[in-house]
C-alpha cells in the first residue's frame, strides 16, 4: 500500500512542478513579442521608410563620363561583386545575406522603376551612402563609381518610351 501512495504522491508533486516550469517559459512569450515588433521593417507610415532619398539637382544632372562597354562593365561588375552584393545580393534585387537585418531594405535594383533617376542621382547616391548603405566617398575611386551605376542599369531593363 505505502509505495503506491507514495508514487501517486510523486506524480502529484511532479504535475505541480511541470505547472510551474510551464508557466516560467509560458510568461516571456509576450515580452518576446514585443522585442520582434521592435526589429520590423518600417510599416507604411514610418517617416524612415517613407522619406524620399533625392540628389541635388546639380548631381542628377551630372552625365556618366565612362560609355557602358565591356570594359566598363567588367570593372562595375568587380566592384558591384565585391562591395554591395552583402546587401544587394548578386541581382541586385535586395536579397543578400545581410539584408534581412536591415532597415530600410535595399529595395530592388532590378525595377525598371531605377531608370527613372539619372546616372548622375544613383552616383551621388553611393558616394554619400544612406544608413544603412555606407558611403562609397572614399571607398572606390571616382571612376569605380561610375563604372558600378553602368554594371547596375543592367539589372534593370529599360522601359520602353511611352508613345
Ligand atoms: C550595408 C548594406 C549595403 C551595402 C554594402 C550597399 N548598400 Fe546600397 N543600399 C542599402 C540600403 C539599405 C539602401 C536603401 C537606403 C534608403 O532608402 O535610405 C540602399 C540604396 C541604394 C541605392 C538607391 C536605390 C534607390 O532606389 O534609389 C543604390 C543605387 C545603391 N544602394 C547602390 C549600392 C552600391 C552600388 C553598393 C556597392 C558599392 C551598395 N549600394 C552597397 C544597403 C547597402
Amino acid at each position: 500500500m505505502m509505495p503506491k501512495r507514495a508514487s501517486f504522491l510523486s506524480v502529484g508533486v511532479s504535475l505541480a512542478a511541470l505547472a510551474v516550469i510551464g508557466a516560467v517559459i509560458a510568461a516571456p512569450v509576450p515580452a518576446s513579442r514585443n522585442l520582434c515588433a521592435l526589429d520590423a521593417r518600417p510599416q507604411a507610415g514610418d517617416p524612415r521608410a517613407s522619406a524620399p532619398w533625392e540628389a541635388p539637382p546639380e548631381w542628377a544632372e551630372k552625365k556618366n563620363p565612362f560609355p557602358s562597354d565591356a570594359k566598363s562593365l567588367e570593372a562595375g561588375k568587380a566592384v558591384y561583386t565585391k562591395q554591395c552584393t552583402v546587401c544587394h545580393g548578386f541581382k541586385g534585387k535586395g536579397d543578400g545575406p545581410a539584408a534581412p537585418g536591415l532597415s530600410p531594405s535595399p529595395g530592388d535594383l532590378s525595377d525598371p522603376i531605377m531608370w527613372k533617376q539619372t546616372d548622375g542621382t544613383l552616383y551621388w547616391k553611393i558616394t554619400e551612402g544612406r544608413k544603412p548603405m555606407p558611403s562609397y566617398k572614399n571607398i572606390l575611386t571616382d571612376e569605380q563609381r561610375w563604372h558600378v551605376v553602368n554594371y547596375l542599369r543592367t539589372f534593370a531593363p529599360k522601359p520602353k518610351p511611352s508613345p
